[in-house]
């Protein structure tokens, strides 16, 4: 795990270079934008623009939750992980905007034991989260009973089982590239055998999504459609954030230009379906709810 500074501050609008966060986009303020900004107005595109009373499940160190509350809603971030809602505290006490911010909550708490006794959402987000929790059917059922009768879901989610051969070989060259120019941080390089390299990137990525026991699409896609009903769908670039992680281009000017072409490449496949997407972005209202 990599030891972050003290003062670390994941905010979109106070982003600055991190040098010994090497392995986070958070380490470059373009990275972080291109990462972590094109999640935020992604979601922000499917926010009603009423004042909503907003839970965000799996919060992290809350970079979205601040952003939605800066933008006058109440906000809730929730998640099990002590060290990064203390983060999410800390940088929430440190916002320059906090005079003109709406309420803005964290909590450590687990979404699948969570008392939701007499609590109520026009908006539950869940952002690369879903894929971790455990039966994302009884998950997603607790969410709709959360929801007033006009609430909406908002789910950007990570399906590993759809990372496909075609995917594998656009991130072989990307990174076999990067490795020969000696700009990424590998421990064992990938070899100049297409084939045998293919094999093993495909290996890895299935291997390390069943190991942590993470969900696959149709665990999660099918409660959605079933219990929701969709008002949005795409697939977004997101292979390129592990080729972020690892690049390690000296000139900023150089990987900045880098940055860029490799998630513009990754949409454009994507868009030619050339390449299998697996990130998901899924909207949908209630079918009925509570009334407010
Ligand atoms: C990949 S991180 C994403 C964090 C944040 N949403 C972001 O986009 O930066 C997944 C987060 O989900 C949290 N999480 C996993 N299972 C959870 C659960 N059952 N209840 C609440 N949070 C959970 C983890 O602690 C982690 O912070």
């Amino acid at each position: 795990m990599v030891e972050l500074p003290r003062d670390f501050t994941p905010d979109l609008r106070r982003l600055k270079t991190w040098p010994t966060i090497e392995s986070s986009p958070w380490r470059q303020p373009y990275l972080a934008d291109l990462t972590y900004g094109e999640l935020y107005r992604l979601a922000d595109g499917f926010v009603p623009r009423r004042k909503l009373r907003i839970l965000e499940v799996g919060c992290g160190r809350g970079f979205l939750s601040l952003e939605l509350a800066r933008k006058g809603h109440e906000v809730l971030g929730i998640d099990l992980d002590e060290e990064v809602v203390k983060t999410a505290r800390r940088v929430m006490k440190s916002d320059p905007y906090k005079s003109k911010r709406a309420t803005l909550e964290y909590e450590v708490a687990d979404f699948s034991s969570w008392n939701t006794v007499g609590k109520s959402y026009d908006l539950v987000i869940f952002n690369r989260v879903l894929h971790h929790i455990p039966r994302p059917n009884s998950v997603l059922d607790k969410v709709k009973h959360l929801l007033t009768f006009r609430g909406r879901i908002i789910c950007i989610e990570y399906a590993y089982d759809r990372f496909e051969r075609r995917s594998a070989t656009w991130f072989y060259h990307i990174r076999r590239v990067l490795e020969q120019a000696g700009w990424f941080a590998s421990s064992k390089p990938l070899s100049d055998n297409i084939q045998v390299s293919v094999n093993r990137i495909m290996k890895d990525w299935h291997e390390h999504g069943r190991r942590e026991g993470l969900n696959r699409f149709k665990e999660m896609h099918e409660p959605l459609r079933k219990l929701f009903r969709e008002r949005y769908f795409s697939w977004e670039p997101y292979i390129f954030w592990d080729i972020f992680m690892g690049m390690r281009i000296p000139s900023v000017e150089t990987e900045m230009g880098f940055a860029r072409s490799i998630q513009a490449m990754e949409r454009a496949l994507i868009e030619k379906a050339a390449i299998g997407p697996i990130l998901f972005c899924f909207v949908g209202d209630v079918l009925s709810g509570k009334h407010i």
